[in-house]
């Protein structure tokens, strides 16, 4: 089969389309033939080295996957082949959606709706399983609760938006001023461009806030949130934000996404339903996903990027 593989760490002109032995389930485990692989800035982070993987190289890159279930392991009930699903493969450690085919455990995926193509069903699972993740099962945001999120226009962020929204919390969020429209479509009811607003200096009580990002902007985030609320961080914590937060009574989590079936049931539910749709910026093939990274890394993308094998 063909596949995306990397043997050293560097640009993205390293992504190089080679031919690979097909691999075979394991138990539990289901084969899928690739329809759409969807792109995540951890991609490119893995690709450079930033994060090295897990298992080293050589590498294929990419969780996001939607597809076929073309051969299913020992021991898989949930799905037969011919099935179409949609699912994360396990982050970090077995990553190669990037390729023709990719082995998962099988309670990685769930059922792709029928409502939503499979480029709309790879560009959801990491960003909407880390939105889901936090939000959800991590802030237990409830009807009527106020909820900040950071990066608002973004891949996690988009989704975060609409999850936040169908769990009946009231959304403040953060963008640059081209993409306040956007997320008020979402549905936040407030929209601060971050490049001129700091945000504690017009939010002071929110019952929890999700952070991608370092430095300031998590510390202004932890002001924002009241006493006994949550932050969630998707990218770790160090001293100074701890500190921060011990200091204001907030709650600290760091979330790092997983595979999760009952996450991907209830994506592809509020997907059916029409409550959670992914904005796709382009889809390229997957010859070409050099140039997604290049893209990706720019910061010149409006949306998710998604590679058609
Ligand atoms: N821990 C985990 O499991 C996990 C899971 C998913 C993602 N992440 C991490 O979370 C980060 C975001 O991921 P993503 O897929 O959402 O990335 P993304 O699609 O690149 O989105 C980032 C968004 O944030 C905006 N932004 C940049 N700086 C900002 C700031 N200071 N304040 C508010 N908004 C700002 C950008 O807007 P402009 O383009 O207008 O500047 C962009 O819309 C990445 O670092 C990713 O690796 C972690």
């Amino acid at each position: 089969m063909r596949a995306i593989v990397q043997h050293t760490y560097g640009g993205p002109d390293i992504l190089t389309e080679t031919e690979v032995p097909l691999p075979e389930p394991g138990v539990g485990e289901v084969r899928i033939r690739v329809a759409a692989a969807g792109v995540n800035p951890t991609d490119w982070k893995h690709r450079d080295g930033t994060i090295p993987y897990d298992h080293g190289l050589p590498a294929t890159t990419g969780w996001d996957v939607a597809g076929t279930v073309d051969k299913t392991g020992p021991g898989v009930t949930i799905f037969e082949e011919g099935d179409e699903v949609f699912g994360m493969l396990p982050y970090p450690y077995a990553p190669g959606s990037y390729a023709e085919f990719a082995t998962g455990p099988a309670r990685a995926f769930a059922a792709k709706p029928g409502t939503i193509d499979f480029a709309q069903a790879a560009a959801l699972p990491l960003a909407a399983l880390t939105a889901w993740q936090a939000l959800h099962d991590t802030a237990g945001l409830r009807d009527g609760q106020r909820v900040l999120i950071q990066g608002a226009a973004g891949g996690v962020g988009h989704l975060a938006v609409q999850i936040a929204r169908h769990l009946g919390a009231e959304v403040t969020a953060t963008a640059s001023a081209a993409d306040a429209d956007f997320v008020r479509s979402l549905g936040a009811a407030q929209v601060f461009d971050y490049r001129t607003t700091s945000i504690s200096d017009v939010l002071s009580d929110a019952d929890a806030a999700l952070v991608p990002f370092t430095g300031q902007t998590r510390l202004d985030s932890l002001r924002a949130v009241r006493r006994g609320g949550v932050l969630v961080s998707l990218l770790g914590a160090d001293e100074e934000a701890l500190t921060l937060a011990g200091e204001r009574g907030v709650r600290y989590r760091s979330l790092m996404v997983q595979s999760d079936h009952a996450g991907m049931r209830a994506i592809a539910d509020l997907a059916a339903e029409g409550a959670l749709r992914a904005k796709i910026h382009a889809t390229l093939p997957l010859s070409r996903a050099a140039e997604a990274h290049r893209l990706g890394e720019d910061g010149q993308i409006d949306g998710k990027l998604v590679l058609l094998p």
